[in-house]
């Protein structure tokens, strides 16, 4: 079966200067979506932007919009989240004491609905919701920072949720967050990933936004064709 894997450029390295233009900038390039960094200086030691930035993007791409919520009680934004254009919203496991019913209740709104697991958080604690989640996100780096090593040891709980979401014929799709570049996208695709969300690899000085996502996609061209033909 053709394997189809998502690119989708994380804003947190982008300029926020010109963050509609950037955020353009990834659509022309051809990515599958954008995800937009929320983060609020306790869940995260570091402080973004909430759905106000969501709204504006909204107005400048058609691209699939990612919020993902590096917040404690996520259940009180969601519905903003789900107004400001939001096509999906991920919670972090970690702050949801119900988290089948944060899920259930992102679903309400009409958005796809999404978990996301640290590195230190076992893939058994989001076994029993991975039927009603959209898509599960195995965190590679311990998130509040752009440009942090790719954590290798976290593949394993990827290839396990591939044999998971596989035997049970679950249409999760298994996102993959932190320290993706050319390197590290084969790794994470070849373990089962279906999304790669780059944020540094993606937007930086070094060549421009269309050249750094070619340069993804290449690099993981050969690994997608030999899983295909599996
Ligand atoms: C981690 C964020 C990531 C991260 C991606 O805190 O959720 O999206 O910034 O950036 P890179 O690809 O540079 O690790």
């Amino acid at each position: 079966m053709k394997l189809r894997v998502s690119i989708e450029p994380s804003i947190l390295s982008a300029d926020f200067a010109r963050l509609g233009q950037q955020a353009k900038e990834a659509e022309d390039a051809g990515v599958e979506g954008i995800q937009i960094d929320v983060m609020d200086g306790h869940f995260v030691p570091n402080l973004t932007f909430g759905p106000g930035v969501v709204k504006a993007l909204r107005k400048s791409v058609n691209l699939f919009l990612d919020a993902h919520l590096m917040i404690d009680n996520p259940q009180s934004f969601l519905e903003e989240f789900a107004r400001s254009g939001a096509n999906r919203i991920i919670v972090h496991e970690e702050v949801c004491k119900d988290l089948p019913a944060v899920l259930q209740s992102i679903r309400k709104l009409k958005v796809e609905a999404g978990v996301a697991i640290n590195p230190k958080t076992p893939v058994g604690a989001i076994e029993s919701v991975l039927d009603i989640a959209d898509c599960v996100q195995v965190m590679t780096v311990h998130p509040g920072f752009a440009g942090q090593r790719f954590m290798e040891d976290q593949l394993s709980k990827i290839q396990r949720l591939r044999r998971e979401i596989n035997q049970r014929h679950l249409k999760a799709s298994i996102v993959v967050d932190g320290g993706i570049d050319p390197n590290t996208a084969p790794l994470a695709v070849r373990s089962g990933a279906a999304v790669l969300v780059a944020g540094s690899s993606v937007y930086n000085p070094s060549a421009s936004v269309a050249q750094n996502v070619a340069t993804l996609r290449n690099s993981i061209a050969s690994t997608v064709a030999a899983i295909s033909s599996d």
